[in-house]
């Protein structure tokens, strides 16, 4: 059958056209006015005053043209018209030294430069020094106090004097140099570019080796290496996923590999403005629009020591509950509870695990965070789905918004009890005047907290305390943190008595796109969905009336970026960045730069630290509301130390082949970003997705640490029952990734232990392989196991490499088989629709559960051990356990194994008790069939010998204590 529901899905994306749009795809077929009889139900109900639901104007979206620097030609080259800063009186420190630099000669090129500057280098352990450029005079310069984020500090323990780094400098000109002491490399330096320290401009270069392999700057979506040529702009963004851009997180942080001298290290700016960073052949060139130069160089050497020692100092991650692992459902559009259960019901029909429901806007009423819709969401209705749920050991995860609906004072029943606590405690961004600063968003107008504001965690705290009363959810999703607003500046004090006002663009309308090669299997549903856009499209539209929205913003179509003293042009600031947005206009899909926060310091300075906000408020309040029990927060907008309290997910990709291409360096990114909880929306968001890229996507998902199927509003189901073999692929995979869950929980473990991500780049285990560079198409979860996807469509083949060999040897999961590769040799592999390439790498022993529908029964099951043993025939791996939700862990196991000459070994410590037993090991790769296997003094007879591999079960009345009670030695001669 074929897609079965698409008349439902098209239907309700019709009748839904006035219910929201993906932020991104933003201005499509516009519709300027809505009447209330399209749009939801709700929106009727809720606002009886009014007749008409306005739309707010197109023209408040646009924004004044900007041209960004980087593409104009003409553009003034600032290392060409300045002449820099002299180093004068440098003295030394307890940890390094001080000095202060005085300008050459001016150049105000894009601001007005700082007379005087002062430099501070600090080595603060063996393997961070960092650099301090600021300028004396700090009246007008945003300082990013070390309580926001968190500044790497000075390690007591460690003497300085150890350090593998070396501060050089040369006087006048002023520049740097980073050396690597033990080898004498150059690392990084400023020679022959002048430092630019404007008020609005700062600019410093490093010279690059020629063929240097550099990855990180995020988040965009992007290869792994930023390749030369790559132009990377750093400013937080509500869009769509396009492809080489800014989008939601900003990471300045970089990690420079080596591969002559067989070294890595990594760079770190702490600045939160906006920011572009430009790759070349032999140079970067690093661009910020304001605040100080706070650099921390991290010595390495191999590039998971680079990684390790950045996430350590930034923050480490939060430990995940374990039941975040298990399998998400998502989508725009589930837009009633009875379809919520009948969507957890054809889960369990269909006998695909399903952990956790997640609801995107549709639950809420009229879009206003803390509510539900009392039509299509009654909460009466709700809390028994939810009740359900959780009585089988299932979660719900819904959306919150970052923006705060206002009410309209015009109309006395629209009543926000949120809102009015907020303005009582005084926690929302103001206007420079200091008048409320009003944006808008799926509910109409809206305010927005002010994390900043001294009230505003109490505040947060009390919404969700209350909220999780009525609504018993299980974590939360944060989304337009960015944050986003769809006006241009602030839509205007007067305006929100209009409210609710719908956004300027049409929303919900049936997805046209499908995956690459659709046509070439699918041409009859295409020719179907083409006439049902055709409908669509000449369906006559909704009365209107004009929309009467105005703006405080002024819309010109001419630069307005000049300079100007002191805090500067923060609208429009002198040099343009690239802002993937319409005109480019800083505030578009934004709150603009000149809202203000409680201690007066504009948006403009702290822009990329809202989601931040919003993610550490949340994880404080979801401390409250779970009180000792781990927080679970997905976010959208991320900054170095949000791993500390999120995971993330990529944000609205398309339903595209390319898109889960770009998923993998996109995971293996936020890994080095130090937010190991990663996934993207697997089968595509916007879009339609098909059979096939539904298919491999759900298969290459259940491999990265964070699993959720989320789709487009308009766009057909993709919930993997859909197709008889997406839910059969489904079933297949996730029984694996439930299997293994023991060892990526342990993986997870160890990133909030060391930093070092579960979702691992083939270059950061074989860093002496440069072949391997770039490798993106193929990842490790682990050290253990190596995944190797379809990423493309019509095939039933694909191609991978196997690291290591000849001296590794790498097993096939499904037959056990070792592969046959040659070093570096492109080998193919069969990969039938259904079926994903993994490999387990020999010299590893992997801890396992039987698979259950969800993780709580899965970690009542009895435990199994994969050994694969190297050519040496020998195999070590680890396992950790704890009661899986506590924040302060008091009992914990960890079991380390050891597997040499015919016996493993199991060796546990701690005092978690696990009840359950060992039932099955399995041991890869023996040469000749044993004729005796033991577990300590027993003897076992029913074991098999296949392919080389030794199969032991039952062993369940042998280890009944509890398959970790004791240590264990399971023998085979
Ligand atoms: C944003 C989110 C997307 C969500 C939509 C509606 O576009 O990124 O995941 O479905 O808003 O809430």
């Amino acid at each position: 059958m074929l897609f079965p529901t698409k008349t439902a899905s098209i239907v309700t994306a019709l009748l839904a056209a006035g219910s929201a749009v993906s932020a991104s795809s933003a201005v499509g077929k516009a519709k300027s006015t809505f009447s209330t009889s399209v749009l939801s139900s709700t929106a009727s109900a809720t606002s009886s005053a009014a007749s008409e639901v306005v739309s707010l104007a197109q023209w408040a979206t646009l924004g004044v043209t900007q041209y960004p620097n980087i593409f104009d030609p003409n553009a003034v080259d600032a290392n060409e018209v300045c002449s820099g800063y002299s180093l004068t009186g440098l003295k030394t420190t307890k940890t390094g030294l001080y000095g202060r630099l005085k300008l050459l000669k001016a150049c105000n090129v894009y601001g007005y430069d700082f007379d005087e500057l002062s430099l501070i280098v600090d080595y603060q352990s063996a393997e961070r020094l960092n650099v301090q450029i600021r300028p004396i005079d700090l009246t007008y310069v945003y300082v990013l106090p070390e309580t926001l984020v968190s500044k790497p500090g000075i390690d007591t323990f460690t003497p300085f004097i150890d350090s593998d780094l070396v501060f050089a400098y040369t006087a006048s000109p002023f520049s740097f140099t980073i050396v690597r002491k033990s080898t004498g490399e150059i690392l990084f330096s400023t020679a022959g570019n002048p430092l630019v320290y404007e008020n609005q401009f700062i600019q410093f270069n490093t010279s690059l080796p020629k063929g240097h392999f550099i990855t990180g700057l995020g988040e965009s979506i992007h290869g792994f290496q930023q390749e030369p040529g790559a132009n990377k702009t750093l400013y937080a963004n509500d869009v769509g996923d396009p492809i080489d851009a800014n989008i939601y997180g900003v990471h300045p942080i970089y990690v420079d590999q080596r591969y002559d001298t067989n070294t890595t290290h990594g760079v770190y700016l702490r600045n939160s403005h906006a920011q572009e960073v430009l790759i070349r052949d032999e140079s970067l060139t690093w661009r910020l629009l304001g605040g100080t130069l706070d650099l921390y160089f991290f010595s390495g050497t191999t590039v998971k020591d680079v990684i390790t020692q950045y996430v350590s100092s930034i923050g480490l991650p939060n430990l995940i509950p374990y039941w975040s692992l298990g399998f998400h459902q998502c989508r725009w559009g589930y837009n009633s509870s009875n379809r919520l259960s009948e969507v957890i019901e054809n889960f369990r029909k269909f006998n695909i695990p399903l952990e956790t429901i997640w609801t995107d806007i549709d639950y809420m009423d009229s879009y206003k965070d803390f509510t539900t819709d009392p039509y299509r969401y009654p909460l009466e209705k709700f809390q028994a789905v939810l009740d359900d749920l959780h009585a089988n050991h299932q979660h719900f995860v819904p959306i919150v918004d970052a923006a705060i609906y206002h009410p309209s004072p015009l109309n006395e029943s629209d009543i926000y009890p949120v809102f009015d606590d907020g303005i009582a405690a005084d926690v929302y961004l103001k206007n420079p005047d200091g008048s409320l600063y009003i944006g808008a968003v799926w509910p109409g107008y809206t305010v927005y907290p002010d994390w900043l504001a001294s009230g505003a965690q109490d505040w947060w705290t009390k919404a969700m305390v209350d909220w999780h009363q009525k609504v018993p959810f299980d974590g939360i999703w944060l989304d337009m943190n960015e944050v986003s607003s769809f006006c241009v500046g602030s839509c205007g004090s007067q305006n929100y008595s209009q409210n609710p006002v719908h956004p300027p663009f049409d929303v919900g309308n049936p997805a046209t796109t499908f995956p690459l090669g659709f046509n070439m299997t699918n041409s009859t549903d295409l020719q179907y969905y083409n006439s049902v856009w055709y409908t669509y499209t000449h369906t006559p539209e909704p009365s209107t009336t004009a929309s009467t929205t105005t703006s405080s913003t002024t819309v010109s179509t001419n630069p307005m970026n000049t300079k100007a003293p002191g805090k500067g042009n923060i609208n429009y600031p002198p040099y343009a960045i690239n802002h993937q947005q319409g005109t480019h206009d800083l505030a578009i899909h934004a709150v603009s730069p000149n809202a203000t926060h409680a201690d007066g310091t504009p948006e403009y300075d702290v822009h990329n630290l809202w989601g931040y906000g919003i993610t550490n408020a949340t994880y404080n309040a979801l401390l409250e509301v779970f009180p000792g029990k781990r927080p679970f927060i997905i976010s959208r907008s991320t900054f170095p130390g949000s791993g500390r309290w999120t995971g993330h997910w990529g944000g609205d990709n398309s339903a595209d082949w390319a898109y889960m291409y770009f998923s993998i360096p996109q995971a293996l990114s936020f890994g080095l970003f130090g937010i190991p909880m990663f996934g993207v929306d697997v089968c595509g968001f916007n879009g339609n997705t098909d059979m096939e890229l539904c298919n491999r996507w759900m298969q290459l998902g259940a491999f990265f640490p964070f699993y959720r199927n989320h789709n487009y509003l308009g766009a057909i189901d993709q919930e993997p029952y859909v197709w008889e073999s997406v839910a059969e692929a489904t079933r297949t995979v996730m029984a694996i990734r439930y299997e293994i869950l023991p060892y990526y929980y342990t993986l997870m473990y160890e990133a909030s232990k060391t930093g070092m991500p579960a979702l691992r780049a083939l270059s950061w285990e074989f860093p002496d392989d440069k072949s391997l560079a770039s490798v993106e198409t193929q990842f490790l979860i682990g050290e253990a196991i190596l995944v190797t996807p379809v990423l493309e469509p019509h095939v039933n083949y694909v191609k991978g490499v196997f690291p290591g060999v000849p001296d590794e040897v790498w097993y096939d999961y499904y037959t056990h088989e070792p592969v046959s590769a040659g070093p570096g040799e492109n080998i193919t592999l069969s990969a039938p629709l259904g079926h994903i390439n993994v490999h387990i790498r020999g010299g590893y022993i992997i801890p396992t559960q039987k698979p259950a529908y969800t993780t709580t029964e899965s970690r009542k099951n009895d435990w199994g051990l994969t050994v694969a043993l190297d050519k040496a025939g020998s195999a070590r791996g680890t396992l950790y356990v704890d009661d899986g939700e506590s924040v302060a862990v008091e009992d914990f196991l960890v079991v380390d194994f050891v597997a040499t000459q015919g016996s493993l070994y199991t060796f546990p410590r701690g005092t978690y008790d696990v009840c359950q037993p060992l039932a099955s090991v399995t041991v890869l790769g023996v040469d000749s069939k044993p004729r005796v296997v033991s577990l300590g003094e027993s003897k076992i007879s029913n074991f098999t010998y296949v392919n080389n591999t030794i199969f032991v079960s039952n062993l369940q009345a042998l280890t009944s204590a509890g398959a970790w009670a004791a240590p264990l030695v399971i023998s085979w001669v």
